[in-house]
């Protein structure tokens, strides 16, 4: 997994030019007043969680037009000037030509322009000398038109405030733009300006929220001349191409403009409220650049006192947000699990994803063997069960996903709810992962149910699961004949491993699933079962991360939450390319291929029988004791040992008596150079390719059992040279294997009855 650097760059969207800009003719100038008005809207009548602007709201508001298309905005602050973004205008350290570039004023959809609206060319732009990139400071940018723009009810300058002046933290101030409404979401037709509401946060503050690990796992270090606004929860934000707006705030009647939008951290993502441009410390830059231009910028007093605003709380006891989604205190009880009745067929299960949507396979509404299967046009009769909701809900509207009825991985329907639900305890909606999510093998995860499959067999413990890695998961699969991709970024194939067969007694094959894995306490969906997984294990499972751009475009407001966990482990991240381990027809490795008497071949392998119905394989470690895996012994969920027999010296030797389910958890042995045979290896849950390396748990067996024998640690020079039909070298500590579960059992002698 490498790590990206997300934003600090500019995304370009090019929107066409609206035709009647182009060719409007642009009017004599009306006459100027003589003390520039400033900050005043006409009393009348997205930016990331924002909501239509009513016209002539934001009249000193501006989009920047290069090669045709909106691309950053702006603030009109003279007739002849705007204040915008630097890094919206310097391309590698160098200013682009102002001929290039033109401001569209008094627009409010970019689809038509309003009574007054219009174009002026640039003259001009200036950039602090100081400006070289957007997390060092200093992005901001002065335009100079080429002729005043015309003042009038749709456009007007805004107030800049003076270097003195203090906006106190906790203003609510409006930041407005023609910007994404989400992470590489662009706004709709017909490009309605955007506002939202943001919140001043204090330097600490910010900083606070910076200093911990995000998105990335990247931090960031807040500069004098940076001021932030927005929510510690996210959610509402700037976004890419509202760029260079303006944020103000009102004052006294008036509107001062306190910040320029700058840069973010994606946009409305938790603990990450966007950077802006203060513009109060620029007020000598500004004035310099204007000298001369009458009427220049309007910089009226404070009209009160600076305020201190509410005291800062220090940075190390500052409230982070947590996510507000994939709470669910008792694992297995979902309260995202979401059933869609159809009339005349199963319920359909799924996930709720927000407070309006639901998340389900679309074949359980689609054929998928018919490409041009209509969606079904009367959902009146369609209801959704939640968790702990009285009411079943209508559904306003399915929207497949578009690749749904030929590829599986993208067998996906969202559903509208008519009515959004209340997010209390239950139901809640789950968290999504972003496309760069990396979730760590050994992660803990669950399944649980999806679309119109069987109940699972078996208790809900069974439904447990550990992430193998991504090396793990393309060995085993390759050995059973099956592909899976070689591991990569983002990962096409999720593998659990998880009791299936081994404690059924069957597989699985008409239960569909979803994949839940935790990080942090927090449940993600992170994958769901191929439909086309028969019985192969571990199961693979098709990795979410690449449609949770689809789902928060189709449910807006869906909770996609930034990765959690960041602990990689000693071994760090899965970087290097493994060798998949030897494989032969009984495992991995260790099993000696001539045929000799079984008693004389594995003295020490013991018949451990639990509970007089499962037999598994044990080993002797020391004369009084036998090694067994945890999950043979113990039931899942339970807590009481069963009654257990051993049977030793007789490995295979006799057949089992009838009725007896045999538990596999077979042994992996290896034989080192100096001729000893060594446990390394206790088969994972569900594989008989897959072994958990025993070695970890050295101290807890030699405290246990100070008479077992243990070889010198890895490394030894007891392992054969490379290439001897032993064990791979990097079975025994292959990063990201699942680690044994192990139980030691003391041996009485056998009273039989
Ligand atoms: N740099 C972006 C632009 O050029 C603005 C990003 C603002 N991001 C945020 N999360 N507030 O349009």
């Amino acid at each position: 997994m490498s790590q990206h650097l997300l934003l600090p760059l500019v995304v370009f969207a090019i929107r066409p030019i609206p035709g009647d800009f182009k060719d409007s003719a642009f009017g004599p100038t009306q006459e100027q007043p003589e003390d520039l008005d400033c900050g005043r809207p006409e009393p009348s009548a997205r930016i990331v969680g924002g909501s239509d602007a009513q016209p002539g709201t934001w009249p000193w508001q501006v989009s920047l037009q290069h090669g045709g298309g909106h691309i950053c905005g702006g603030s009109l602050i003279a007739p002849s000037w705007v204040l915008s973004a630097a890094h919206c205008f310097v391309t590698n350290g160098t200013v682009e030509p102002a001929a290039e570039w033109s401001v569209l004023l008094g627009v409010h959809s970019q689809d038509g322009p309003l009574d007054g609206a219009h174009a002026r060319t640039v003259a001009a732009i200036l950039v602090p000398d100081n400006y070289s990139a957007v997390e060092l400071g200093a992005d901001l940018a002065l335009l100079r038109l080429a002729s005043p723009a015309r003042l009038g009810p749709a456009v007007r300058p805004i107030c800049l405030p003076r270097a003195s002046h203090r906006f106190a933290h906790g203003t609510a101030c409006w930041a407005t733009g023609w910007g994404d409404v989400q992470e590489a979401d662009p706004l709709p037709f017909p490009w309605v300006l955007q506002e939202v509401k943001l919140r001043l946060l204090g330097e600490a503050a910010c900083q606070c929220l910076y200093s911990r690990p995000g998105p990335f796992n990247l931090t960031f270090q807040l500069l004098p001349g940076m001021l932030c606004a927005g929510y510690a929860e996210g959610r509402r934000d700037t976004c890419q191409g509202d760029s260079g707006g303006p944020l103000v705030c009102e004052e006294g009647g008036r509107w001062f403009q306190a910040g320029i939008t700058s840069f973010g951290f994606g946009c409305g993502r938790r603990n990450r409220p966007g950077v802006f441009t203060a513009v109060a410390p620029y007020e000598a830059w500004i004035r310099e650049q204007v000298m001369g231009s009458e009427p220049g910028p309007a910089f009226p007093t404070q009209p009160q006192e600076p305020q201190s605003g509410p005291r800062e709380p220090r940075e190390e006891n500052c409230t982070i947000a947590l996510p507000e989604c994939g709470k669910a205190p008792r694992p297995g009880t979902w309260p995202w699990e979401a059933q869609v009745m159809v009339p005349g067929s199963r319920p359909c299960h799924g996930a709720l994803v927000s407070e309006s949507w639901v998340l389900a396979p679309a074949s359980c509404f689609l054929d998928p063997t018919d490409p041009d299967d209509a969606p079904p046009g009367d959902l009146g009769a369609w209801r959704v069960l939640l968790p702990s909701h009285p009411r079943a809900e209508r559904v306003a509207r399915l929207v497949p996903h578009e690749n749904a009825s030929w590829d599986d991985a993208s067998d996906l329907a969202l559903l509208q709810l008519r009515a959004p639900v209340n997010l209390s305890a239950a139901p809640r909606p789950v968290c999504l992962p972003h496309p760069e999510h990396y979730f760590l093998p050994g992660s803990r995860c669950r399944l649980a149910r999806w679309g119109r499959g069987e109940r699972a067999p078996g208790p809900g413990a069974l439904l447990e699961a550990e992430l193998l890695s991504g090396w793990w998961c393309h060995c085993l699969y390759g050995h059973q004949g099956a592909e899976v991709p070689l591991p990569g970024d983002p990962p096409l194939a999720l593998c659990p491993a998880y009791l299936e067969e081994e404690e059924a007694g069957r597989c699985w094959n008409d239960t569909r699933w979803s994949l839940l894995c935790r990080e942090e306490g927090t449940w993600f969906l992170a994958g769901v079962a191929h439909l086309s997984s028969g019985c192969l294990r571990p199961r693979a499972f098709s990795p979410l991360h690449a449609h949770g751009p689809w789902i928060s475009h189709v449910a807006r407001g869906a909770y996609l939450e930034d990765q959690l966990a960041w602990d990689w482990g000693p071994e760090g991240e899965e970087t290097e390319t493994h060798t998949c381990p030897m494989h032969t027809e009984h495992g991995a490795c260790g099993l000696r291929p001539e045929a000799a008497p079984v008693e004389v071949l594995w003295p020490w392998l013991a018949e451990v029988h639990v509970a007089g119905d499962r037999v598994c394989a044990g080993i002797l470690v020391a004369p009084g004791w036998v090694l067994a895996a945890t999950h043979c012994v113990l039931r899942p969920g339970s807590t009481t040992v069963p009654h257990i027999d051993v049977y030793l010296g007789r490995a295979g030797a006799s057949p089992l008596p009838q009725g007896h389910q045999v538990t596999s958890a077979p042994p992996l042995l290896c034989r080192t150079g100096g001729g000893s045979w060594v446990l390394v290896g206790m088969a994972v849950r569900g594989s008989r390719e897959l072994f958990a390396a025993v070695s970890p748990e050295e101290a807890w067996i030699s405290q246990t059992v100070p008479e077992a024998h243990f070889l010198p640690p890895s490394g030894s020079p007891y392992w054969p040279p490379e290439g001897s039909d032993l064990c791979p070298p990097d079975l025994a500590g292959a990063s990201g294997s699942p680690r044994a579960a192990l139980f030691l059992l003391l041996l009485t002698p056998l009273i039989q009855g």
